[in-house]
C-alpha cells in the first residue's frame, strides 16, 4: 500500500502566516503539523509516500527532504493549480499506478494515528473506505449519511443542510477503483474536482464503499482556533524535559519542555508548554498550553494558550492569549505615557487589542 499526502493547499484562513510559509508546516508543540501525519503513515507500515505540493513546495521539500528521517521514502508531485482533491489524485497516477493507497490531507490531525484504519482496510479490502467523525457543525465538511447497517448511503460536500453530523475526515483508503470515479466526475460549484463526488459515484455504481467512525480526537487545522486547539491537545499529552538553562529565580510547573540552548531567567513557565532552542525568556510568564519556537525573545511579558513561531520577539506585553504569532515578528509595548497603538501589519492580518 502507498500513501498520498495532500499538502498543496494555500491556507487562506491562516493568513498572514501562510503568506510566507506552508500551512502544513505551522508547528504544533514545535513540530510541523504535517510531520504528525507522516509519522502516523509510517506507523501504519507504509513507506512509499507521495506528497502533492503546490505554491509552498520549496518549504515542504526543505522540511521533509527524502523522508528518511521519518522512516519513509518520499516522492514529490507538483499540483500547479488548486483544482481539488480528486485532481490531486488524477495528477498522481504515475506514482500510484494501480496500487491501494491511503490518502491523507496534510493539515488534518488524527489522534491515535491511522494504523488501525489501514489494518481494517487490508483485512476487509473494500474498494474504498472513509473515516467519519461526529462534529457539532458539519456544514464545513464532506458529510456522510449511513443506513441502519452502517453502509454509506450518500456523501455530500459542504451541504447547507447536512443529513447527519458525520463529517468526512481527511483520511481515506482507496483501491484503484477510485480512478474510475475520478474520470466520471465534473468540477463542483467551487470549480474543484471533489473526491467526495468520486466516492459518491462508486456508491451509486453499487461498489463496496465502507465507513469507519472515529471516536478519538480529530481536527482539520485550517483555521487559527483549531490550530491552537491541536496545540493544546498535543501539549496535554507531552512530557516535560529540561535540556536548556533555568535559573534559580525561575519556577516551572506541570509538563515543561525546554530545548537545549534555551534560557529561562526570573520567569514562570506553566506547563504544558514548550520552549524552542535558542529562545530566551526573561521576567515573563509563559503558558499553559503554549509553544514558543526557536530563537525567540520573550521579555517582561505573559504569553498563554498560543503558538509563537521562530525568531519572534515579545517585549513588555502583559497579556497575550489565544494567539498565533508568525516568524520574525515583534510585539512590544509603547513607551510609558504613550497611549496609541503603532502597527506594521502584513496583509490579511487580524489584531484584537484590549481596551
Ligand atoms: C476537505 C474535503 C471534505 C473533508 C475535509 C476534512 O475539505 O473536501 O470532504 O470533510 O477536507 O478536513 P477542505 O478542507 O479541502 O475544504
Amino acid at each position: 500500500m502507498k500513501a498520498l499526502v495532500l499538502a498543496a493547499g494555500s491556507g487562506t484562513r491562516l493568513r498572514p502566516v501562510t503568506h510566507t510559509g506552508a500551512k502544513q508546516l505551522v508547528p504544533v508543540a514545535n513540530k510541523p503539523v504535517l510531520f504528525y501525519a507522516l509519522e502516523a503513515i509510517a506507523q501504519a507500515g507504509i513507506t512509499d509516500v507521495g506528497i502533492v505540493v503546490g505554491p509552498s513546495s520549496d518549504d515542504i521539500k526543505e522540511a521533509v527532504g527524502d523522508g528518511s528521517s521519518l522512516g519513509i521514502d518520499v516522492t514529490y508531485i507538483c499540483q500547479d493549480v488548486p483544482l481539488g482533491l480528486a485532481h490531486a489524485v488524477l495528477i498522481s497516477q504515475d506514482f500510484l499506478g494501480s496500487e491501494d493507497f491511503l490518502m491523507y490531507l496534510g493539515d488534518n490531525f488524527v489522534g491515535g494515528g491511522v494504523a488501525a484504519f489501514a489494518d481494517e482496510f487490508r483485512r476487509t479490502r473494500p474498494e474504498a473506505q472513509i473515516l467519519l467523525t461526529p462534529v457539532p457543525d458539519a456544514t464545513a465538511f464532506g458529510v456522510a449519511e449511513l443506513d441502519a447497517d452502517g453502509h454509506v448511503v450518500s456523501l455530500e460536500e459542504k451541504p447547507p443542510a447536512p443529513r447527519s453530523d458525520l463529517a468526512v475526515m481527511g483520511v481515506y483508503l482507496f483501491s484503484a477503483a477510485i480512478h474510475e470515479g475520478i474520470r466520471e466526475i465534473k468540477p463542483s460549484a467551487r470549480g474543484e474536482l471533489e473526491i467526495t463526488h468520486a466516492i459518491q459515484w462508486l456508491i451509486e455504481e453499487g461498489r463496496d464503499v465502507r465507513a469507519s467512525v472515529h471516536s478519538g480526537y480529530w481536527r482539520d487545522t485550517g483555521n487559527v482556533t483549531d490550530m491552537l486547539e491541536v496545540n493544546r491537545h498535543v501539549l496535554d499529552a507531552a512530557s516535560g524535559e529540561i535540556a536548556g538553562e533555568v535559573d534559580s529565580e525561575s519556577q516551572l510547573t506541570g509538563a515543561v519542555r525546554i530545548a537545549p540552548g534555551a534560557r529561562v531567567v526570573r520567569s514562570r513557565i506553566e506547563g504544558p508548554a514548550v520552549i524552542g532552542p535558542g529562545t530566551v525568556v526573561t521576567d515573563s510568564r509563559i503558558g499553559p498550553h503554549t509553544s514558543i519556537g526557536e530563537d525567540c525573545e520573550i521579555t517582561e511579558s505573559h504569553v498563554g494558550a498560543s503558538i509563537v513561531l521562530r525568531g519572534s520577539t515579545v517585549r513588555g506585553v502583559p497579556a497575550i492569549t489565544a494567539s498565533l504569532i508568525g516568524r520574525h515578528t515583534t510585539v512590544t509595548s509603547a513607551p510609558a505615557g504613550d497611549t496609541t497603538h503603532q502597527l506594521v501589519l502584513g496583509d490579511h492580518t487580524r489584531v484584537t487589542l484590549a481596551r
